[in-house]
């Protein structure tokens, strides 16, 4: 099996699936449970100088796999925390030989308060959150929590931060890496039966997470990547061993997995990883590091952008198992797939918009020269 070991930090994560911050570690029991089921390094729920005052109920599934939460950051006093939560979360972490990041957040007063009792009580690094969006501001606590401790201190983005690439950039000379990407929102869902939202916040509003927002956080990483040499996590829809490799390829060195682990347990963590390395092996490659990067390369200045007709579909009869898809998503109508016969072109109606090869699970069309 492919090598799914990650150096970051200065640390060896066993693979590059770890938890992002949630009620999924939101105490050193799931902690624990995170390290047994798997997880390449741990990371523990958001703390901040009090506890967070959360609306209940606080979560609720949309779509097949996705959640809408209003649970803001832990519940639990720091007091409980450092007490009891970080002892048993640390003897995890030392049991089963795995780097161990807290998340705190979320002003420049409770970084500086929490860093150096979080470096203190054995973290190996902090991950912090912050709702500045005065890049001021945020330059100013990310450098406040670099003088309060000498551990690694990773800035968690999100996409309300502003243009990440520049976010990136500004933040670089006091953060040793970068977590993108937090949920999004706020959004709502209504019941129409009862008119009433799942969520108990004021407004019934809540934050998106799950494989909804992956093309936004694979996007983030990739444009962070793009701006800085830093270790950057990579967070937002993690379901599968693919998705992992996908992250890994727009340039994160490890990936956070909170929405998965919440609806399917902590089993998870080792599964996605164990994806992942089928994934590696089944294409050639020896290691995780193999495809880091890969397409933040390839794309890294842009590819050349065709605007005119340049192209148009062809199938590869071959390859063609006459499911009749390509024809479905046809709205031009230059698809053809009349029952039990390859699927053919009428090249004067293809738009060359694409929508047919990503449907065909065949990999049976390809855009080609006209003529
Ligand atoms: C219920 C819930 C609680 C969360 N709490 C936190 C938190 O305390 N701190 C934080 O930085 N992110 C928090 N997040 C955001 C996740 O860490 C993650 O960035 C986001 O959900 C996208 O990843 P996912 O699609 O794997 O869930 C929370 C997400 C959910 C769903």
């Amino acid at each position: 099996m492919a090598n799914l070991t990650v150096q970051a930090f200065g640390k060896a994560f066993t693979n590059p699936v770890i938890p992002a911050a949630g009620p999924n570690v939101g105490s050193g029991r799931l902690v624990a449970l995170s390290a047994e089921g798997g997880a390449g390094g741990l990371l523990t729920k958001t703390i901040s100088r009090i506890a967070a005052p959360v609306p209940h109920p606080n979560m609720a599934r949309f779509g097949k796999d996705n959640l809408l939460n209003t649970e803001l950051w832990s519940e639990l006093p720091p007091e409980a925390w450092f007490e009891h939560e970080y002892g048993l979360s640390l003897d995890a972490a030392r049991r089963h030989n795995l780097p161990i990041i807290a998340s705190a957040g979320y002003t420049r007063d409770d970084l500086t308060e929490l860093g150096p009792r979080l470096q203190a009580v054995g973290m190996d690094m902090i991950e912090f959150s912050f709702h500045y969006l005065d890049p001021q501001q945020l330059v100013d606590t990310a450098a406040a929590l670099r003088e309060a401790v000498s551990i690694p201190i990773i800035a968690k983005l999100s996409l309300h931060s502003g243009d990440l690439g520049e976010v990136a950039a500004l933040l670089e000379p006091y953060v040793d890496g970068f977590t993108c990407i937090n949920s999004l929102g706020p959004g709502l869902i209504i019941d129409p039966e009862s008119v009433t939202s799942p969520m108990g916040s004021k407004f019934g509003y809540g934050w998106m997470s799950g494989p909804a927002i992956k093309p936004l956080a694979l996007r983030s990483v990739f444009e962070v990547a793009r701006a800085t040499d830093k270790p950057v996590i990579g967070v937002g829809g993690v379901t599968t061993g693919a998705d992992v490799i996908e992250f890994m390829m727009a340039g994160a060195a490890l990936v956070g997995v909170c929405t998965a682990a919440i609806l399917k347990g902590p089993g998870v963590y080792g599964k996605i990883a164990a994806e992942a390395g089928q994934w590696l092996d089944a294409h050639g490659y020896s290691s995780i590091d193999e495809v880091r990067g890969l397409y933040l390369e390839k794309y890294r200045v842009g590819q050349r952008v065709v605007t005119g007709l340049e192209s148009a579909a062809r199938v590869d009869p071959a390859r063609c198992k006459m499911c009749t898809l390509c024809e479905r998503v046809c709205m031009y109508e230059a698809m053809h797939a009349p029952v039990k016969q390859t699927a053919w072109v009428e090249e004067e109606h293809c738009a060359a918009c694409g929508l047919c090869i990503s449907v065909c699970q065949f990999d049976a069309i390809e855009l080609v020269g006209r003529g």
